[in-house]
């Protein structure tokens, strides 16, 4: 017994010091923690469980039988962030560089399907190189394994990724198919094939930063959602995002007690809208002045600026907002802003949260490089989502909302619960110039014909009244009152029954 208690001591010790002092000192000077250092930032104090310590890999080719380390590169098992279960699997870099072996992969696979039985988010911090070289195809069919269980989860329980070193290979694809991507600036990089192979393949030459650092995927391939400034406070924001998460999909996100929107009136947003309407605001002034608090997590800032999304509350209550951004691009849609919102609509559906959508669009961008891109169907993507979500939606026109972008961003002809519109709102095929220039094109070099029908026309249709009259807005509300009309109407979508004829799923334009 006494051997035994010794032995257990001995293997948790050399699991604790994972691939030893100088690997350690040299993730610590790179600037990264080591996987359980990261994990005390992640978890609440004193509740992380670890399984699988003992977990060795069986590899005996390349003269591995002779370098074991218990845990196998990865610690894995459960805590809680703020009092809420999470699973989560850490890998470790200092162990053979983090990568992945057929026991790796097993204890991945088994917090993943715990994670899916009890209905728990499960959160993974990535920093390897990927497959382990040294086992070959046994590590492959770990991946793919893994790859099952996340598309398994998918739309049940949260998945979250976390990059805080390498993630290459086999590595790169399971946080693809998870919810959320958070990344670390200068020390984490995602790639499918690295610098060596591109040079090989295609002559370019490339850094590991340029080719696949934060700033590549969260501005330029939207693979990512968010990047911080290092691993404390890639975490410290991980904790916040799951407060406004629901564990599963059957359950709804955490409420906030005691707060009660009564009458509140921001009368700054009366003055919001500039006085031209080819002017910009910033949407997000309205947006921080909706949620309580004004404390909003914005899901992909970098990434498609002419559309914001993120999540807030109101009342207490999760919603997740989408909104055009006038400041970029005039707002409008096109390919890269009609992916972003369309995922993330999705994952407030299939995860219970209203949501409120704002809108100030002039349509979807012309031009060839986004026809040749597939407008089309990344455009019917943002449709689609919003068509096929039954959570209660609630819609405010600020300004524009013109031709096909009326129809998409969550219109009562779409199933929109509440559609509001302010005094300033524009609800119309077209921008009265263009319009003009279309049905009156006869009169084209005649100005003062063409200034006088572009006023008869602004006139007719540059104000919410024509959409009013015929039923696709509820009400022309104050822009000042925008917080408490919201809060009233989510009150009476709590209960909100709706769904869709059964399939076995639909066929979303890819
Ligand atoms: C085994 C590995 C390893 C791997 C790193 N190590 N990657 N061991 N299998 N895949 C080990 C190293 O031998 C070294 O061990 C330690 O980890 C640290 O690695 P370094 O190279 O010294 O670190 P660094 O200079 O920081 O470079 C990190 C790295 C590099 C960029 C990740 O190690 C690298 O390129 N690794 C290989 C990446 C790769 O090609 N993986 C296979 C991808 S294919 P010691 O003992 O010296 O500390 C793949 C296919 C799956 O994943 C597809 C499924 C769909």
């Amino acid at each position: 017994m006494k051997k035994t208690i010794e032995e257990l001591q001995s293997k948790r010790a050399q699991a604790e010091e994972g691939g030893g002092i100088k690997r350690v000192e040299a993730q610590h000077a790179k600037g990264k923690l080591t996987a359980r250092e990261r994990l005390e930032i992640l978890l609440d104090e004193d509740s992380m469980e670890e399984y699988d310590v003992f977990v060795e890999h069986k590899c005996t080719d390349f003269g591995m039988e002779k370098t074991k380390i218990p845990g196998d590169g990865v610690v894995t098992g459960h805590g809680t962030i703020n009092g809420r279960l999470v699973y989560f699997f850490s890998k470790d870099f200092t162990v053979f560089g983090g990568s992945l072996s057929r026991s790796h992969a097993n204890k991945i696979l088994k917090v993943q399907q715990m994670a899916l039985r009890n209905g728990a988010p499960i959160i993974g911090l990535f920093d390897a190189g990927g497959a382990r070289i040294q086992e070959g195809v046994d590590a492959l069919g770990g991946y793919a394994d893994i790859f099952l269980q996340n598309v398994l989860a998918s739309g049940v329980i949260p998945q979250i990724s976390v990059i805080m070193g390498p993630c290459a290979g086999g590595d790169v694809y399971s946080p693809a198919i998870t919810d959320f991507i958070f990344m670390v600036k200068d020390t984490s990089y995602m790639f499918v094939t690295g610098p060596d192979v591109v040079k090989t393949v295609t002559n370019e030459i490339v850094s590991a930063e340029e080719l696949g650092g934060a700033g590549v995927h969260t501005q330029k391939s939207g693979v990512a959602d968010c990047a911080f400034e290092n691993d404390f406070e890639t975490l410290f924001q991980v904790r916040r995002l799951v407060d406004f998460l629901p564990s599963s999909n059957n359950e709804k996100a955490p409420v906030r007690p005691n707060v009660l929107v009564k009458n509140e009136h921001d009368y700054s947003l009366d003055s919001l809208i500039p006085k031209s309407p080819n002017q910009p605001y910033d949407i997000k002034e309205l947006v921080e002045k909706t949620v309580d608090d004004g404390d909003f997590f914005e899901i992909g800032p970098d990434f498609a600026k002419n559309i914001v999304v993120g999540f807030g509350r109101i009342e207490g209550h999760v919603v997740g907002i989408v909104a055009n951004q006038p400041m970029f691009l005039a707002g409008v849609l096109d390919s890269d802003s009609s992916r972003k919102a369309a995922r993330f609509i999705r994952f407030c559906d299939c995860f219970n949260i209203p949501i409120i959508t704002m809108v100030d669009v002039p349509g979807f961008m012309p031009g060839t490089k986004q026809e040749y891109g597939g407008l089309i169907k990344h455009g019917a993507k943002l449709l689609y989502a919003y068509a096929e979500a039954t959570v209660p939606k609630i819609t405010i026109i600020t300004r524009k909302a013109y031709g096909g972008a009326y129809d998409v961003m969550a219109s009562k002809h779409i199933r929109g619960d509440l559609n509001y519109a302010w005094p300033s709102a524009e609800i119309a095929v077209m921008g009265a110039k263009g319009a003009v220039e279309i049905i009156f094109r006869a009169d084209i070099g005649d100005e003062e014909k063409i200034e006088a029908r572009t006023s008869e026309y602004q006139a007719r249709f540059a104000n919410p009244f024509v959409a009013a009259s015929l039923g696709y807005i509820d009400d022309i509300i104050m822009p000042h009152e925008t917080r408490f009309r919201i809060a009233k109407g989510l009150r009476t979508l709590r209960n909100k029954k709706l769904s869709n004829p059964w399939k076995k799923h639909g066929n979303i334009p890819l």
